[in-house]
């Protein structure tokens, strides 16, 4: 096994920033780093034959992860997976169908569905996922630092009971609404098995972890306080109350939910990530403790230099220079030019 002990990190700015401590300038990394966006990853995934071999094939997940920070220049990696590797963990395995996305052949929309799920076992069912972290690190070799990351529950929940993407969700929330016992039960076994997932991929490198509530905004704020903050909650408790993990910090990235922010800001996490709906001021004023993450609308990487060269110093403005690490306000798109994904990187580091 590669060794994991804690080297120094010659860049640590996402971590100083993600604490609160001063930095010398605003640190910079994108969601959906790793991905269609970079010919290298292309041409890796190709040899991978798929997504899924690629994302279960751990020396060739560390090499996609590595990508963007050779080829990009950004402070910190993110470990390329997928949120969609818990549930097929908890024993709901998933496709990846190309140009659509991912599907799962069988749902989980009763008690019954559910009795067949465990909680997932990290070491036994993601493996792959520690084991690319660990060479991850060792590639890094300290540049900069490893992010891990898992869905919010209430997100993982939408997929494994809608089976697949959807732009309403109406399957998975009439569920709250006709069922609300079962969904429960549901986020429950989701909550622990992200806890131990989250709790070894620290064990594995990871120096940072990011929830992606990529569904949140589907929810009413009071769907939201019942049915994603308090198992958010649970797992930023859980991890804070483990000595040998309460150090690392955490993102809570809940897109779509400007209503939550407050809320968000309260929880037991270091970082909240903001989406391009969600204004920088306003969000200083409902999260005045904690660092924010964000949040370019990804479609000004379709613009000229010139005018992601001014978005970006105006992001700078409304939210530097301290507790902010800039980032888009969702995932790159795959047809963004990694020039011009260049250009945002570069003003952000020379701003
Ligand atoms: O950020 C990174 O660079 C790390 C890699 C990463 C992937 N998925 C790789 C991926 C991360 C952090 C994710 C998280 C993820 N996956 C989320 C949360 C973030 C978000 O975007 O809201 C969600 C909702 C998923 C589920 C998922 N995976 C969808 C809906 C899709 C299809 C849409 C698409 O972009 O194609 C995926 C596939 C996926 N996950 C790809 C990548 C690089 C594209 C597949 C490919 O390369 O063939």
């Amino acid at each position: 096994m590669p060794d994991i002990c804690p080297m120094k990190l010659q860049n640590d700015l996402v971590l100083r920033a993600a604490r609160g401590e001063t930095v010398e300038r605003t640190p910079v990394w994108l969601m959906r780093q790793a991905g269609r966006i970079l010919a290298e990853y292309r041409a890796v995934r190709e040899k991978a034959g798929s997504f899924i071999k690629l994302a279960t094939t751990p020396e060739l997940a560390a090499e996609v992860t590595v990508q963007p920070v050779d080829l990009l220049g950004v402070d910190a990696a993110i470990i390329f997976s997928d949120i969609l590797v818990v549930p097929e963990a908890m024993g709901l395995p998933y496709e990846m169908i190309e140009q659509r996305g991912p599907v799962f052949p069988r749902t989980i929309r009763t008690m019954a569905d559910l009795d067949s799920l465990h909680i997932a076992d990290p070491e036994e069912h993601l493996g792959y996922v520690l084991e690319a972290l660990r060479i991850t690190k060792q590639l890094l070799a300290g540049r900069v630092p490893l992010l891990g990351f898992a869905g919010a529950p209430f997100t993982i929940f939408c997929y494994m009971t809608e089976g697949r993407g959807s732009k309403t969700f109406s399957v998975a929330k009439k569920l709250l609404y006709t069922d609300p016992t079962f969904a429960h039960a549901l986020l429950q076994r989701i909550t622990d098995s992200t806890i131990a997932y989250l709790k070894a991929q620290v064990g594995a490198g990871a120096d940072l972890v990011q929830l992606f509530d990529s569904w949140a905004g589907i929810l009413s704020p009071e769907q939201y306080n019942t049915f994603s903050l308090p198992y958010i909650r649970q797992i930023c408790d859980a991890l804070k109350a483990d000595p040998t993990v309460g150090h690392t910090p955490i993102t809570v990235f809940a897109k779509g939910a400007f209503f939550a922010r407050q809320a968000i800001g309260q929880l037991n996490c270091d970082v909240v990530g903001l989406d391009w709906n969600m204004d920088a001021a306003e969000s200083r004023l409902l999260v005045p403790n904690k660092t924010l993450q964000g949040n370019l609308d990804p479609c000004v990487l379709y613009a000229e230099p010139a005018q992601i060269r001014a978005e970006v110093a105006q992001m700078l403005a409304a939210f530097g220079p301290q507790r902010h690490i800039a980032n888009l306000g969702h995932g790159v798109y795959p047809d963004t030019n990694p020039d011009h994904v260049r250009v945002f990187i570069d003003a952000v580091k020379n701003a």
